[in-house]
């Protein structure tokens, strides 16, 4: 797609010539589109910490999140892929301001340094570190455990994004997430990224959001949600993101 950006305007030249004013709804998703390929080619969301620990997420993503989690007021929200621990910050910290809920967070490699910057927070009572295969039964086994029983849980899926990976960890920790509770996969934005610097052709098909397409034609028990939009006086909720579609709700 080839677009030009004037003073006033946004002329998109694709298949045949369509011109959207800069105003416009169709304008923004264009440019949303094309800011999140930039955006990621330039590894932006790389330059973000959360209370002292590097997140590696889109701000507008995490606020969006925060939303969901004062809504649901999870007992438990499980994460998988720590990193450095901000994104497990960002969550406890959420915790400790409604006064209820903790973290238990799932990565397959938590480095020494960041396992003790995080159990050194300020936050790190609230948060539970696990290492293994978020996608073997014996971490699941092991999270489940950690739940300890009845319990609202909300699940964040932000590990390896392969397409089977993923499939799995659908299967073992959407069944944890109460009627009425939330799942959300991370990073759907891969198909759109294929062709930059750092992207693999795979993932056209190898990625969350194909993983996730797949879950929801074989659990009619889950359906699509909409990022929980609290407010909105501006009109066009949808900007840039790297999560879209990442929204799913237990119905039964
Ligand atoms: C994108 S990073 C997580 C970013 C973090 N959630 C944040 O917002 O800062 C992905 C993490 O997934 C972990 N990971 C990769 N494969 C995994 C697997 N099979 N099981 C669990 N964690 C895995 C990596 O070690 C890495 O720390």
């Amino acid at each position: 797609m080839r677009i030009i950006i004037d003073d006033n305007e946004i002329t998109v030249e694709a298949a045949g010539t369509e011109r959207h004013d800069i105003a416009s709804p169709e304008a923004f998703a264009i440019l949303s589109e094309a800011w999140m390929r930039s955006s990621w080619a330039n590894r932006h969301s790389y330059t973000f910490s959360w209370l002292g620990r590097p997140v590696i997420q889109l701000p507008s993503d995490l606020l969006r999140l925060q939303e969901l989690v004062w809504q649901q007021r999870p007992d438990v929200i499980i994460e998988t892929g720590v990193a450095h621990g901000g994104s497990l910050v960002f969550l406890a910290g959420l915790c400790r301001l409604i006064g209820h809920g903790r973290v238990v967070g799932v990565d397959i490699d938590i480095r020494p340094h960041n396992r003790k910057a995080i159990e050194a927070h300020a936050l790190a009572d609230l948060i539970t570190l696990i290492e293994g295969d978020s996608a073997a039964p014996g971490t699941v086994d092991r999270v489940r455990t950690s739940i300890g029983g009845p319990a609202n849980v909300l699940v964040i899926l932000d590990s390896n994004h392969g397409k089977s990976h993923v499939r799995a960890e659908l299967e073992a920790y959407a069944p944890m997430v109460r009627p009425g509770g939330h799942v959300v996969v991370a990073d759907g934005n891969m198909a759109g990224l294929v062709g930059l610097p750092g992207a693999r052709d795979d993932w056209s098909w190898n990625n969350p959001a194909a993983a996730l397409t797949e879950f929801l034609a074989a659990n009619s028990e889950f359906e699509r949600a909409s990022p929980p939009v609290a407010f909105n006086e501006g009109g066009v909720a949808e900007g840039p993101t790297y999560w879209p579609g990442g929204y799913i709700r237990r119905v039964r």
